[in-house]
């Protein structure tokens, strides 16, 4: 049995079952999310392998070849229609056009499941998925339990990395009108021991690790690869467990009454839907996220031991990106375009901007400086990458218009943004390609020896779709100097 299958054996039957990764029911035989491609803006859905199956990742591989594709629906397997799509903006705006959070990009977070390739949704900061328009979601006081698998090693201390159950308004309207799963290392409210990250309940206005508004002791960090962190409530009770999604069982880290503040019992619960973001919209969060589901009725701590063991059984475990940066070394960036592979990327000598040009043993050792780079923990995203220059310490590779140049930073969440770089795999099969962390369809690209951040087809001239797969591919090789 799959984890609805559980749960509805539990008298709690799923009202909302989402995944990139797998079936959530032994009977679904569906789509499990959309993805759009960047070259003609064509959209395909992608389903699973067989009934109660692995996702069909191959699809995705192959409709996405040598361009890049964006994560456009995560469809409800639930039969109530509880998609997630792109998120509105609400209290808070999002970075992409209109004021809605951006969309993943479909290959930023590769896993196997049971040894068959998978992709989960990569929330870099700025991102979210949302449904103001739900069917059987928990109302006003009503209970409900949720679950999500995530990667515990990536989040942030940005507000708020949720799955579950917000306001309809995308607005902060008070105390008691959230219920869901937060996971990440901010302390402007709740926490527990240790530096985090935790697992903690977001009931707006508060994230809560237990009874007190602030520190509970029994809330430990906790940062599993794989993570499945669960919450649940009902009137004045409430629990949040969490495990090792990979093997063993729940602890449980709260189970009691509602907290010791006013406004959560009763609750408000208003039965919205959000991922990644906070009930106003707040979209400052990071993690990824590959499972997930919310229910009617509160589950029993059975029901989800049992769902854990089928967690464990489904088979998470990384997958590794040959030829990526490693945090704290010293490295090139080749271009691999038929011109240029002889050529590497430097920052000018002139002026601060970023270009490719040929480096060979008999450069200068200036040239040679110049085109030499330290992976440091993404400044704006730490499970990416950010290039500080060899040769100008504390001068970090940024785009800025859209083109790459070495900066100090100022120090804003913008120009972190700007100088993060996400590696996935490479468009041209060579080397690996790398993401803007906050523009997720653009990649690192050179063009006429300049170098930018560019999508395939858009308005720039760089964003030019000739070549786009080859200029968009980049070895890491050993350092210049
Ligand atoms: O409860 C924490 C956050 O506070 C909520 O996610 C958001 O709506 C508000 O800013």
């Amino acid at each position: 049995s799959l984890p609805c299958d559980l749960y509805a054996a539990g008298g709690t039957p799923c009202v909302a079952a989402h995944s990139t990764t797998r079936a959530l029911y032994s009977a679904y035989n569906g789509r499990l999310y959309q993805v759009k491609r960047a070259s003609d803006g064509s959209t395909r859905d992608i389903g699973v392998l067989g009934a109660g199956g692995y996702a069909d990742a191959a699809a995705q591989d192959s409709f996405c070849a040598g361009t890049s594709c964006l994560i456009t629906v995560i469809y409800d397997q639930s039969g109530r229609g509880n998609h997630l799509t792109q998120a509105p903006p609400g209290g808070f705006s999002g970075p992409a056009e209109g004021g809605y959070d951006n969309l993943a990009e479909a290959s930023a977070a590769p896993v196997t499941v049971g040894g068959h390739k998978a992709y989960g949704v990569f929330i870099a900061p700025g991102t979210g998925y949302r449904n103001n328009h739900t069917n059987g979601i928990a109302t006003g006081d009503q209970p409900e339990g949720m679950y999500a698998i995530l990667d515990g090693t990536h989040y942030n201390g940005g507000c708020c990395f949720d799955y579950g159950n917000a306001e309809t308004s995308s607005r902060d309207t008070g105390n008691g009108h959230m219920e869901t799963v937060y996971f990440g290392n901010i302390k402007v409210w709740g926490y527990g021991t240790g530096n985090g990250p935790w697992v903690m309940a977001d009931l707006e206005n508060g994230l809560f690790s237990g009874v007190n508004r602030g520190y509970n002791a029994n809330d430990p960090s906790v940062s599993h690869r794989f993570l499945t962190a669960v919450v649940k409530g009902g009137p004045n009770h409430w629990a949040i467990r969490a495990g090792n999604a990979q093997s063993g069982g729940l602890s449980t880290y709260y189970d009691g009454p509602r907290p010791n503040v006013s406004g959560y019992h009763p609750m408000h619960k208003e039965g919205a839907i959000i991922l990644g973001i906070g009930g106003d919209n707040s979209n400052s969060s990071a993690g990824t996220f590959y499972e997930g589901v919310m229910t009617s009725g509160y589950p029993s701590d059975a029901t989800e031991n049992a769902v854990q063991a089928n967690i464990d059984a489904a088979g998470y475990a990384p997958s590794t990106l040959a030829g990526a940066p490693t945090v704290g070394s010293r490295v090139s960036l080749r271009a691999t375009t038929a011109c240029c592979t002889n050529d590497y990327l430097r920052h000018n000598s002139s002026d601060s901007n970023a270009a490719i040009a040929a480096i060979s043993s008999s450069s200068s050792s200036a040239d040679k400086a110049a085109a030499t780079w330290i992976v440091r923990p993404g400044l704006g995203d730490a499970s990416c990458v950010s290039f500080e220059s060899a040769d100008k310490p504390g001068q970090y590779l940024r785009h800025y218009d859209f083109r790459l140049r070495v900066d100090t930073l100022d120090g804003s969440a913008l120009s972190q943004q700007d100088a993060t770089f996400c590696p996935q795999a490479s468009h041209n099969g060579q080397g690996i390609s790398l993401r803007s962390a906050n523009y997720p369809s653009d990649f690192v690209r050179h063009y006429d020896y300049g170098v930018y951040i560019a999508g395939h087809g858009g308005s720039h001239d760089w964003d030019n779709t000739t070549a786009w797969a080859d200029d968009t591919s980049w070895v890491v090789t050993s350092p210049w100097a």
